[in-house]
């Protein structure tokens, strides 16, 4: 009874009960955010995860442009209906090369963040087309621009190299090959393809958008989507989950 007695003060004068709130606040917020900068790594580090390679960052570069996070999440929360749908959530280690993040707030389409490997490029290709030839009740719209647009590559070293002072472990050697590695992911039977492979031993190699005369922007944008979500061994983690 009594400490509610003191408090009478706080609910009779409302400037010292938001200086309260204020304090109480403050106190709440230092206590969260404050060990995070003292934290050696506050992204716990995770088996698989690399730096795109560049065909996959041109693709990337692509999702962006196209503003899809409008629509799609990437993003898997921890939560029983999420996880039964779209596969395991997601850990902060799957995005850190992400620069910047596509955890996206809306979803009109469903979350993309594992969605590599769920189709076949056949059908990737014909939904990025046109969607309703695949999902007739679709509402997202038709991106057949972009296999007709030839990918401007050029100057993807410099996509790389901005990564790469950003903090995205890019070797030099990465930065410096990665024209050559850009054309190598679409090409098996390509003399560059060893180098590659050994610079990005889980890369998907293979020509996606169908048309090997091409590089289009949906060469890019295929390969990016097929490989989101893949790079995590999970079977390994969902193991040691069980052993406990
Ligand atoms: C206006 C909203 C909208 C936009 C913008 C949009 N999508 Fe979608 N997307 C959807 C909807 C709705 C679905 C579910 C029906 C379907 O498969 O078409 C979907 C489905 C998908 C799927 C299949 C997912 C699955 O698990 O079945 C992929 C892949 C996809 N979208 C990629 C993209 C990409 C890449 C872009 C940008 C170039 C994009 N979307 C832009 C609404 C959108």
């Amino acid at each position: 009874m009594k400490l509610l007695d003191k408090h009478a003060f706080f609910e009779k004068n409302s400037i010292f009960l938001l200086i309260g709130i204020l304090i109480v606040i403050s106190i709440g917020g230092l206590v969260e955010i404050v060990p995070l900068f003292y934290l050696e790594n506050t992204i716990e580090k995770v088996e698989g995860m690399r730096p795109y390679t560049p065909l996959e960052l041109a693709g990337r570069n692509i999702y962006v442009r196209e503003g899809c996070y409008n629509c799609h999440s990437q993003m898997i929360r921890a939560t029983r209906d999420e996880v039964e749908r779209y596969g395991h959530y997601s850990l902060a280690a799957e995005s850190m090369y992400d620069h910047p993040f596509q955890w996206g707030s809306k979803r009109n389409g469903p979350d993309l963040a594992r969605v590599g490997n769920k189709y076949s490029d056949e059908w990737h290709r014909e939904h990025m087309i046109k969607p309703s030839s695949v999902v007739p009740e679709t509402i997202m719209p038709g991106y057949p621009f972009l296999a007709k647009a030839n990918l401007k590559y050029s100057q993807i070293d410099m996509d790389l190299k901005v990564n790469q002072m950003i903090g995205v472990p890019y070797s030099d050697e990465q930065v410096e090959n990665a024209i050559a590695d850009l054309k190598a992911q679409l090409d098996e039977d390509s003399d560059d393809y060893d180098a590659f492979i050994e610079r990005y031993p889980t890369a998907q190699v293979r020509d996606f958008d169908g048309n090997p005369a091409k590089i289009s922007e949906l060469d890019a944008l295929i390969a990016y989507l097929q490989m989101l979500g893949t790079l995590v061994d999970f079977s390994l983690y969902n193991e040691s989950e069980n052993n406990r």
